[in-house]
């Protein structure tokens, strides 16, 4: 029995809608055609080929927006998590927002000033394994703090600092020890996970610290996980931090931080309205509560939240194949271009780009051209038909889309777009195969 197709889903992704299109003599024929903000995605694929990466710099600037108006209550930073999409452009749209950064090596931090020179003193630089050169980088660069994960990292820190007669500004990056409900490989609070320092440890190790004239103690961090989207969790890490910070000025140390990492998920799976702002308030009380009254400046590093609903990978439908009766899309992306299906069993919605809301509906596998069974964007999904040539838009492919990016069986990397209302700027330009070659001798 052939369904038919859903109509498009108004308002689910503000940058990414589908715009009416009447076609025919009588203008009868109905067809929709999805744009990022006010350019129609076919387009787009034309000038610049596909796979490709598509932003919307209008989404961008209004989930940070949402983000600033739900914490505005609260003396805070938000130090946009480089990892989730490092794209220069992306970071100096975000640096003009006003948005601080949290990187977690020293390319990232280079990044972030090439994007803006300025942007150093509030950056945060976080990760369980910063050598000595990235270290030093970073004290050189003046950044606002770093969050130490071990005793080993703090010794560490401390005589990067005396070689250069500095002081580093820290924050000890404490294991709560509260699950997060979310996938176990970016689920990081709990004390097998290999982050931060055990919370009960963390006075001894504070007091230690504050033995050392090169170390500076500024505050307290955490980090539980991402792409977790029930709040309760974060109420609950922050309790056990709000405790530990009152314990630590009982100690005499100077906290005016309390950075409370990322990790706000985003529904990659429910349909209908996203209400961004509605979620971000949510977090934003389940931070700021426990935090009451501490007077402390609380860091956010919002990764995905921010980047994920504002991008997109457009890709071509190669070639339709039946295998037995199993219908698969054989699509120009591949894994190596976004492997969250295939690392973490990611659901991600997949829509055609234009849609003819009369088509009948096929389940089929979403597959790339790369030689593994794990290649694949969505397996049984049941899509309007669409026919070979035609393009497919993978929803939600902002964050952890191009920065997890490989060049697996020699796939050049694809290029990304940033739209602005009706203005496109290429961010990135497709790779080739010479420049996969080029680095090796
Ligand atoms: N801060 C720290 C210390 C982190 O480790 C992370 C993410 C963030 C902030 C940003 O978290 P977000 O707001 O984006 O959830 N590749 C995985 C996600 C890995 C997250 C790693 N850490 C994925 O595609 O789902």
């Amino acid at each position: 029995m052939k369904a038919r197709s859903p109509l498009p889903s108004r308002g689910r992704h503000p940058g990414f809608e589908y715009h009416e299109i009447k076609r025919g003599l009588l203008r009868r024929q109905r067809q929709f055609i999805l744009h990022c903000d006010d350019v129609g995605l076919p387009a787009l694929a034309e000038r610049y080929g596909t796979p490709l990466y598509v932003y919307s710099a209008t989404m961008i600037r209004e989930r940070h927006a949402a983000f600033e108006k739900a914490f505005r209550h609260v003396p805070h930073l938000v130090c946009y998590s480089v990892k989730a999409n490092s794209n220069l452009s992306i970071l100096r749209l975000l640096a003009r927002q006003g948005c601080g950064f949290d990187v977690v090596s020293g390319g990232e931090l280079e990044r972030v000033l090439t994007a803006d020179r300025k942007a150093a003193r509030n950056v945060v630089f976080s990760g369980v394994g910063k050598t000595r050169a990235e270290l030093t980088a970073a004290l050189k660069a003046k950044i606002l703090l770093f969050n130490v994960e071990s005793e080993s990292e703090l010794w560490a820190l401390a005589e990067c600092a005396g070689r250069l007669r500095m002081q580093a500004p820290l924050a000890l990056r404490v294991n709560p020890d509260v699950a997060a409900k979310t996938h176990p490989y970016i689920s990081t609070g709990l004390h097998q996970h290999k982050f931060g320092v055990p919370i009960r440890e963390a006075r001894a190790l504070y007091a230690k610290a504050s033995g050392t004239s090169y170390l500076e103690i500024r505050g307290v961090s955490v980090h539980i996980g991402s792409q977790i989207t029930d709040v309760a969790p974060f109420g609950e890490a922050m309790m056990r931090v709000a405790e530990l910070v009152a314990e630590l000025r009982r100690d005499g140390h100077r906290i005016d931080y309390v950075d409370a990492g990322g990790g706000l998920g985003i529904p990659y799976e429910r349909g209908g309205t996203e209400e961004f702002s509605q979620s971000a308030t949510a977090y934003a009380k389940s931070l700021s509560s426990p935090l009451r009254g501490l007077g402390v400046r609380l860091l956010l590093e919002p990764g995905r939240s921010i980047i994920g609903p504002s991008g997109i990978l457009l890709t071509s439908v190669l070639y339709k194949k039946t295998n037995d009766g199993k219908r698969f899309l054989v699509v120009d992306a591949a894994m190596n271009d976004l492997i969250r299906p295939a690392l973490y069993a990611a659901y991600h919605e997949i829509v055609p780009v234009c849609l003819d809301p009369t088509a009948s509906a096929e389940t089929s596998d979403i597959v790339g051209p790369v030689c593994e069974t794990g290649d694949f964007f969505a397996r049984d999904r049941q899509l309007p038909a669409v026919a070979e040539g035609e393009l497919l838009a993978i929803l939600d492919a902002g964050a952890y889309g191009m920065v997890l990016a490989s060049n697996y069986n020699t796939r050049p990397r694809a290029a990304e777009v940033l739209v602005s209302g009706k203005a496109v700027s290429v961010i990135r330009r497709r790779e080739t195969v010479s420049d996969l070659l080029k680095a090796e001798l």
